[in-house]
C-alpha cells in the first residue's frame, strides 16, 4: 500500500515504573515523529510495600495512544500509516485479574516491593540448599523479593479474591506486558493471554533453556500453571488492537524495558553493554547464545528472541534498585529540591573533596546486584556543619555512579572488562551525571542524542516482525564522555564510597 512521506510507521508503548509513553517512529529512519507521556502514581500502604493501580496503567496507555495519534493528524500524518506497535514495560511487576470481568483482583505489586521478605526467608529455611541452588540454575535468578515468583505466591496466599478466582478457573496472572496485551486485544472478549521470553525470564518461573514454564520452579513456588500466560518470542504478532484510533493494528513486538534498551542501543553482539538510568539503573551485557552463570551476584536473563524460530540471545544483568528514585526522594520525600532538572546545576556548585561533602548509599529497600541484601537500608555519612543541600544532591548522583561501578566490576570478573558504556534513560539527560560516571568507571560513557532507546527497541522488534524495519541502521549520533580524573583520584573516591557501603550493610546486623 501507499504510505505518506515518512513511509511505514511503528508505535511503541513504553510503560516504565514512573511514566507511560507512546511514541511513533518512522521505520525507515528510526526518527521519533511524535509522542505523549503520562506520569504514573505509586502507593505505599505499608513500609516496604510498593503498588500501582493496574487500571490507571491501562488507561494511561490508552490515553497516550489517542493523544499521539491525534498529534499525528495535527502533523498531517495519517495514523493509518502505523502498521504495528511494540510494547516494552517495567519488568517483574505482577498483576492478577478476573478473566470474566476483566477487573484486577489486587493492585499491581511493583518490582521494588519487599513485602515478600518473609516468604524469601521461609523458602530459604525450609527448602534444601540444593533446591534453592536449582532455582538459580534453572531461572538464572537468586531468591529475592524482586521477582514475580514470590509476589504471585504472596497474592495466592493472602488475597481471598485471588484464591476464589483460581478455584473457579477465572484467574489470570502476568507481568504488565501480559495485562496490556490482553486488554488491548479485546480483554474478556477474546484478548490473548501471552508474554514474551524476556518478561517471562523475570518471573523466575521459566527455564532459561527450554524457554517454557518449568515444572520444578512452579512446584517450588507453588504456582498453578493455568493462571500463567503463554510464552512467545519477542517479535511476532500476538493479536490486533481492538479499540480506539489504532483499531486492527497488530501488536508485533514485546520486550522487558531493559532488554528493549539493549536492542535500542544496538547491543546485538557478544560483549556489548548498555546501562539505562531510570527509576533504577540496569546494566545488560550481551552474552550471545551462552547462558553464563555469574559468580559475582549478577543475574542471567534472556536478552531477546527475534521471532518464533529465532534462537534466544542471553545477557548478564546487574540491577541497581534505586537510581532516579533517589532524586524523586530528594524532591518528594525530603522536599530539598523542587525540580529534578535542577540537580545538575545544584551538584555543579560543589565538589566531592569540599569540607561539607558526604557519601550517600540509597539502599531504601535493600540492595540488589551484586550484594543481594534485602535487609540493607540507606545511609548518609560524613555530614558536617559545612554540608549544604548541594552536597546531598551531588552525593545522590554519585551514588548512582558507584553502584554502576560495582556492577561493572562484577561483569569484568565474570566476563571481561567493559571498554565503554552505552548510556540511556531519563536520568542520562543529566550531563554532569554522565561525566561523573565516566570518571568513576574510568572508561568512556557514550550517550546517544536520541535517548528513547527503550521505546526504539520495542519499535525495532515489532518492525522486524512485520518486515518493515531495515536490518541494519547507521550508527546514531552520540555524546562521548571521557574520564577526566587520575586513577589515584578515582581510587580515593571509591574507598570513601566503600566505607559508607560497609556501614550501610552493617546497619541491621
Ligand atoms: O526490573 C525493573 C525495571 O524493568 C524497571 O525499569 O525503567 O522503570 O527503572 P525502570
Amino acid at each position: 500500500r501507499e504510505f505518506g512521506k515518512f513511509g511505514p510507521l511503528i508505535g511503541a508503548v513504553d510503560e516504565g515504573t514512573s511514566n507511560v509513553k507512546f511514541l511513533v517512529f518512522a521505520a525507515n529512519t528510526s526518527e521519533v515523529l511524535t509522542y505523549h507521556q503520562i506520569t504514573l502514581k505509586r502507593f505505599s500502604p505499608q513500609e516496604g510495600w510498593v503498588e500501582q493501580d493496574a487500571l490507571e496503567i491501562l488507561n494511561a496507555v490508552l490515553e497516550c495512544i489517542e493523544v499521539t495519534t491525534d498529534n499525528l493528524r495535527k502533523l498531517d500524518i495519517n495514523p493509518e500509516d502505523v502498521v504495528g506497535i511494540g510494547i516494552t514495560n517495567q519488568r517483574e511487576t505482577t498483576i492478577v485479574w478476573n478473566s470474566v470481568t476483566g477487573q484486577p483482583l489486587y493492585s499491581a505489586i511493583v518490582w521494588l516491593d519487599v513485602r515478600t521478605a518473609n516468604i524469601v526467608d521461609e523458602l530459604t529455611k525450609v527448602k534444601s540448599p540444593q533446591c534453592v541452588n536449582a532455582v538459580t540454575q534453572t531461572s538464572g535468578l537468586p531468591l529475592s523479593t524482586y521477582f514475580s515468583s514470590v509476589k504471585l505466591k504472596w497474592l495466592l496466599l493472602n488475597v481471598p479474591a485471588v484464591k476464589d478466582a483460581v478455584r473457579v478457573g477465572e484467574c489470570m496472572a502476568g507481568t504488565v506486558d501480559s495485562w496490556l496485551i490482553w486488554n488491548l486485544t479485546g480483554g474478556c472478549n477474546g484478548g490473548t493471554h501471552v508474554t514474551d521470553v524476556t518478561n517471562a525470564s523475570r518471573t523466575q518461573l521459566m527455564s532459561l533453556r527450554s524457554l517454557q514454564w518449568d515444572i520444578g520452579l512452579l512446584r517450588f513456588f507453588d504456582i498453578p500453571i493455568q493462571i500463567l500466560p503463554k510464552i512467545k518470542s519477542s517479535a511476532e504478532i500476538y493479536g490486533y488492537i481492538s479499540t480506539g484510533s489504532l483499531l486492527g493494528v497488530p501488536i508485533a513486538g514485546c520486550l522487558g524495558d531493559q532488554q528493549a534498551a539493549l536492542v535500542g542501543q544496538g547491543c546485538m553482539r557478544f560483549g556489548q553493554v548498555k546501562c539505562t538510568f531510570g527509576t533504577g539503573c540496569f546494566l545488560l551485557y550481551n552474552t550471545g547464545d551462552s547462558i553464563i552463570h555469574s559468580q559475582q551476584g549478577l543475574l542471567t536473563t534472556v536478552a531477546y528472541k527475534l521471532g518464533p524460530d529465532a534462537p534466544p540471545v542471553y545477557a548478564l544483568e546487574g540491577s541497581v534498585a534505586i537510581a532516579g528514585d533517589t532524586l524523586q526522594w530528594l524532591r518528594d520525600g525530603l522536599e530539598l529540591i523542587t525540580d529534578i532538572q535542577d540537580t545538575e546545576a545544584l551538584a555543579s556548585e560543589v565538589n566531592d573533596d569540599d569540607e561539607g561533602s558526604i557519601c550517600f548509599v540509597p539502599a531504601f529497600n535493600g540492595l540488589y546486584s551484586p550484594y543481594w541484601r534485602k535487609d540493607a537500608r540507606g545511609i548518609i555519612c560524613g555530614i558536617s556543619e559545612k554540608t549544604r543541600r548541594e552536597h546531598i544532591v551531588r552525593a545522590a548522583l554519585e551514588s548512582v555512579c558507584h553502584q554502576t561501578r560495582s556492577v561493572a566490576t562484577a561483569m569484568a570478573t565474570d566476563c571481561a572488562p567493559l571498554g565503554r558504556l552505552l548510556a540511556d534513560g531519563g536520568m542520562a539527560q543529566n550531563t554532569l551525571l554522565m561525566q561523573m560516571q565516566a570518571d568513576i568507571l574510568g572508561i568512556p560513557v557514550i550517550r546517544p542524542l536520541m535517548m528513547e532507546s527503550t521505546a526504539l527497541g520495542a519499535a525495532i522488534v515489532a518492525g522486524r516482525a512485520l518486515r518493515v524495519w531495515p536490518t541494519s541502521t547507521p550508527c546514531p549520533p552520540a555524546d562521548t564522555f571521557i574520564p577526566t580524573i587520575s586513577s589515584e583520584e578515582r581510587d580515593i573516591k571509591r574507598v570513601r564510597w566503600e566505607k559508607a557501603l560497609k556501614r550501610c550493610l552493617a546497619w541491621t546486623t
